[in-house]
């Protein structure tokens, strides 16, 4: 009997929340629920998502800011199909793989920065910076790493030793003795601990993702000249940055700084299948795959398979190709001035701030007495219950996704593709101007919402 995709996905259509409730992720599916986070999407493109009721969604959040070149890229899509027709010799381990040759030899060719000439390909973000970590300890034989308060670096249990996110380290803080946190943009703090010449790398994302925060222009180029006068490596943290997200193809350039090490993953497939990569030196390579017997001494099973690649070739050519870069820069900066217009108007908002389409939107408490009550009344209950009373009315009435920045923040993070354009931008304003001006009337309903979401959770 022929495979039918289309016939199981017709069988079980409508179940995707009972499926993740049941088999992966109760919490999860409860979350989605009490927030309306459950729409039962049918189908992506560009910077749109449809549901089963053919309402239009807004997708402000890119999968977590893999769909750099929108949902379904056409070039994509293709590049998938001729591959899939060629019946390819994948993975074929002890031999050689073209496909993934091809993609080091593009990314180090026009998709890197100078001295970073080396490619290991892996799956996934948190192990391009995991592998980066072990390579820097081998490279310096040190021990220590510093990071950045607020800094997110994945999951694993390397990448959670230098993770500035405390939510995710409680429970595993015994074993992450590795990471040394500094204040992000504090180049005192940083030259205290890298004077002690004992750290093997600073893990920087050159713009914080979690929160969006921009460094001041000076931290970055010291922590370049620091690092190389205390003999540590720089490792750049671009798996979110990376390839056009802030308005430059790496967001190291907006400083001019050339990291030792840089880390690439989400955007590079174009959304279609997990991949990771480590940029970094032939001297460092040269230390960690020291000799004939070491020549798998950090390996992958899946590194170098065929479908990442060939992923991973067609979107370095959609980004060329559609200036995405540019558009970026072009879109977030209106983004970005529109917004501001909107902190005029709306009390509530305390800062915008962004580079290319990274932007957030920092909430603070408003200086009118009602407002203050309510505000103080919904931080009272929960420090998240704020942003999530605006994201609610965003996606329920709008069609809007968005998420929430990191934990009790009240800050609203935009990643929306890079194919996003101007319609796209206006209709995010016009809606969020609408749910602005809702929240500015309290009692009204979005902060009936948050006591709506208080409750669900308390029950
Ligand atoms: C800057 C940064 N580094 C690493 C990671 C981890 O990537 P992954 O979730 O693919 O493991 C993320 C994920 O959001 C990230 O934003």
């Amino acid at each position: 009997m022929p495979f039918q995709l289309r016939e199981i996905i017709d069988r079980h259509q409508g179940q995707q929340l009972s499926l993740l409730s049941e088999y992966i992720n109760p919490q999860m599916a409860k979350v989605l629920k009490t927030l309306g986070f459950d729409p039962v999407y049918v189908r992506g493109q560009g910077s749109h998502l449809w549901d089963v009721q053919g309402n239009d969604y807004l997708d402000m959040l890119s999968g977590f800011g893999v769909f750099a070149v929108g949902r379904s890229h056409p070039k994509v899509k293709e590049a998938i199909r001729q591959y899939l027709d060629l019946d390819s010799p994948n993975l074929v381990k002890m031999g050689t793989q073209l496909l993934a040759g091809i993609l080091a030899q593009r990314l180090v060719d026009g998709f890197s920065l100078p001295g970073l000439d080396t490619v290991f390909f892996c799956n996934s973000g948190a192990e391009a910076v995991d592998g980066a970590l072990k390579f820097a300890h081998v490279f310096t034989r040190r021990k220590r790493f510093l990071y950045c308060d607020h800094g997110f670096h994945g999951l694993t249990l390397g990448t959670l030793a230098i993770n500035g996110c405390r939510e995710f380290r409680t429970d595993y803080e015994d074993i992450l003795a590795m990471g040394t946190a500094i204040p992000f943009g504090d180049t005192s703090r940083l030259e205290a601990e890298l004077s002690r010449s004992d750290a093997a790398a600073f893990v920087v994302e050159p713009i914080i993702g979690h929160g969006v925060f921009i460094p001041p222009d000076d931290f970055l180029p010291r922590a370049r000249e620091l690092c190389t006068r205390y003999g540590t490596l720089l490792i750049a943290d671009e798996v979110q940055t990376g390839f056009g997200r802030t308005g430059k193809l790496f967001a190291c350039e907006h400083w001019n700084v050339v990291p030792d090490i840089m880390t690439l993953s989400k955007s590079l497939s174009g959304g279609y299948c997990p991949i990771g990569a480590i940029l970094y030196p032939r001297k460092v390579y040269n230390k960690v795959f020291s000799s004939l017997d070491r020549c798998m001494v950090h390996s992958t099973t899946f590194s170098q398979n065929d479908l990442a690649a060939v992923c991973g070739l067609a979107t370095l050519e959609v980004i060329r190709e559609e200036n995405l870069v540019e558009n970026s820069a072009r879109i977030g900066a209106y983004l970005v001035e529109q917004l501001k217009g909107l902190a005029q108007k709306h009390e509530l908002i305390r800062e915008v701030r962004g580079r290319g389409l990274m932007i957030a939107i920092e909430f603070g408490q408003p200086r009118s007495l009602t407002l203050k009550t309510g505000w103080k009344m919904i931080h009272g209950i929960n420090q998240d219950l704020f942003c999530q009373s605006i994201l609610v009315p965003l996606i329920m009435d709008h069609h809007i996704l968005s998420q929430v920045s990191g934990h009790g923040k009240d800050i609203i993070k935009l990643i929306p593709p890079l194919v996003f354009n101007q319609t796209d931008a206006d209709r995010f304003i016009k809606a969020f101007d609408q749910v602005l001006d809702s929240a500015h009337r309290f009692p009204g309903p979005i902060w009936e919402v948050g006591s709506r979401i208080a409750k669900a959770v308390l029950r």
